[in-house]
């Protein structure tokens, strides 16, 4: 039976970017995957702390975190997956803290400094990552938002495996904006997008889903 574990890099669990990795979950348990869902803000975590234990070479670490935490048994699960889903929302352009601190304590020990940049995670995995956002598509292209991404992108690709991308745009930042000044947003535009749009995407992270595990 293939697995696959998705990451939420949101602190809410059940809003853009938990449902559509649930969405993708369901998409491949549809296929006969087993699936996990770790919320990553209810780990108790820090990034990389730079002791160079993980390139240390015949030291007991080389290629494994050597700081031991809730990431652990994580990083364990992720050698035993055949495919690994991250999700974030965007803040401020980039993903979030935490997922930026757990993709560094989870890449960086597979990653060796010779001519190649070879990777020392034994296998090739399938991975994808979704990312959900407030901004509309044209204004996530005007204001680069890919190019944010791309750096993180290809050191999973090389380091873990392929990686197929999701954008979500034009997410709610909360079903009840009475509450906020809220102007620069077309509101309503927003909600009936949300009513007809979300389940096509929420559509669309299932087959992603899916196909992680075809
Ligand atoms: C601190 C913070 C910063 C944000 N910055 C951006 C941003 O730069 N661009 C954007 O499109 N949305 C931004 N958003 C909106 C979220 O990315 C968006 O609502 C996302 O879908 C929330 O995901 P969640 O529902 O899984 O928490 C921001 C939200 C927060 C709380």
């Amino acid at each position: 039976m293939r697995t696959i574990l998705a990451f939420n890099g949101s602190p809410r669990k059940k809003e853009n970017t938990s449902t559509l990795l649930q969405s993708a979950l369901d998409g491949a348990a549809s296929v006969g995957a087993k699936t996990r869902l770790v919320h990553l803000y209810s780990l108790n975590y820090k990034g990389c702390i730079s002791c160079y234990q993980c390139k240390r070479i015949s030291g007991k670490s080389l290629g494994k975190c050597a700081v031991k935490d809730d990431l652990s048994p994580i990083f364990e699960a992720v050698e035993q997956a055949d495919a690994v889903l991250f999700g974030s929302p965007i803040y401020f352009g980039n993903i979030t803290g935490e997922m930026r601190s757990f993709l560094e304590r989870l890449l960086y020990p597979h990653h060796v400094y010779d001519k190649n940049r070879t990777s020392l995670f034994k296998k090739r995995i399938s991975t994808g990552f979704i990312y959900t956002m407030a901004v509309t598509e044209d204004r996530m292209n005007e204001l680069h938002y890919q190019q944010n991404l791309q750096g993180m992108e290809s050191f999973i690709d090389h380091i873990l495996g392929d990686i197929r991308i999701m954008n979500a745009c034009d997410m709610l930042h909360t079903d009840d904006y009475s509450i906020m000044e809220a102007s620069a947003f077309d509101i309503e535009a927003k909600q009936r997008r949300h009513e007809e749009i979300f389940p096509l995407e929420r559509q669309k992270a299932f087959e992603l889903g899916k196909s992680l595990v075809a």
